[in-house]
């Protein structure tokens, strides 16, 4: 199989959608000010939350700035976002530096791709957004610094969403041992990546948020359930089921607590449940709106 980054994101799009806490969205829409809006995406990826947010009818005047680090993505982006606006009836205009308007008569959302470090970019950034959006995002980073410097991006509001919380689990069970090390072994993985990140970001940024000044408008669970219906997975949740295992192989490849055999046996008969329909897989996340305290 030919593992492409930006297809495990269009894949998980489906899987996010269900998975994002919906108290929690209300909770954003119902805080959002009614104005045209900046907001600044960190970690953005190829761009499928400002998808959702136009099709969610979330956004209509917007400036909306997505940072990612990995050119591949906002390569990706800078195609795919023309293309899906495009197809969903909305004009588009490019301009020098990345930048893609898309509109009708009651939308206009002015989009900027930076590829940067978001470190970088918080350095350079000079007017903070009305919200903040990290998805799938601050479990890979240091805490708590990271989040105090993100923080400085907004002037209002930060929705933060999809932060792992300490639990996978994959179904049927195949070897209730293996299954519980290889679990607990990927997620030792995250805690000790040099990067930065934690398996248990999610319950942390409670302590966290407070301690950097915000409250905490609400809070939910987005857990991803991804499982099989008459032998098939919808949308292209297949491929992502594939990537995760992928992801869970690079992780702990040469792994000293995993029998290389052993290991490279448990991944092709996950795989092969994949082919049949039959895996299905949860991973615990939560979301978080928090707002800043001086606004
Ligand atoms: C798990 S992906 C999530 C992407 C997107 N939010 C989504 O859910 O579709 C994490 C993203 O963070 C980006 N990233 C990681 N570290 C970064 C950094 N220091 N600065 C900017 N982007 C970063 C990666 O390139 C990747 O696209």
């Amino acid at each position: 199989m030919n593992y492409s980054f930006p297809r495990y994101l269009l894949s998980k799009q489906s899987v996010d959608d269900r998975a994002l806490n919906k108290d929690v969205f209300h909770a954003l829409k119902s805080h959002l000010p009614q104005k045209p809006l900046r907001i600044i995406e960190v970690g953005a990826g190829i761009g499928t939350m400002v998808k959702r947010l136009v099709s969610w009818d979330v956004i209509c005047n917007a400036e909306y700035i997505l940072v990612d680090e990995m050119s591949e993505n906002v390569e990706y982006a800078s195609v795919w976002i023309p293309q899906w606006a495009q197809e969903t009836g909305l004009s588009v205009e490019r301009s020098v530096g990345n930048q893609i308007r898309i509109f009708n008569a009651t939308r206009d959302i002015r989009i900027q791709l930076e590829r940067a470090d978001v470190f970088d970019f918080i350095k350079k950034n000079k007017t903070p957004a009305h919200l903040l959006i990290a998805h799938a995002f601050l479990d890979l980073l240091p805490m708590p610094e990271s989040l105090t410097k993100l923080l400085t991006l907004t002037n209002n509001l930060a929705w933060l969403t999809l932060n792992f919380d300490g639990m996978t689990t994959f179904e049927p069970t195949m070897d209730a041992a293996l299954d519980e090390t290889i679990e607990r072994l990927y997620h030792e993985t995250m805690d000790t990546r040099p990067s930065g990140g934690s398996s248990k970001s999610g319950r942390s940024l409670f302590a966290h948020a407070q301690n950097a000044g915000t409250e905490i408008l609400a809070v939910g669970a987005s857990d991803w359930v991804v499982h099989g219906a008459n032998r098939t997975y919808p949308q292209d949740e297949a491929y992502f089921l594939h990537f995760i295992l992928h992801f869970i192989e690079e992780s702990l490849q040469g792994n000293k607590g995993l029998d290389e055999v052993v290991f490279a046996g448990w991944l092709h008969k996950r795989h092969e449940q994949i082919e049949r329909g039959e895996l299905t897989y949860i991973a615990h996340q939560l979301d978080f709106l928090v707002k800043k305290k001086n606004v």
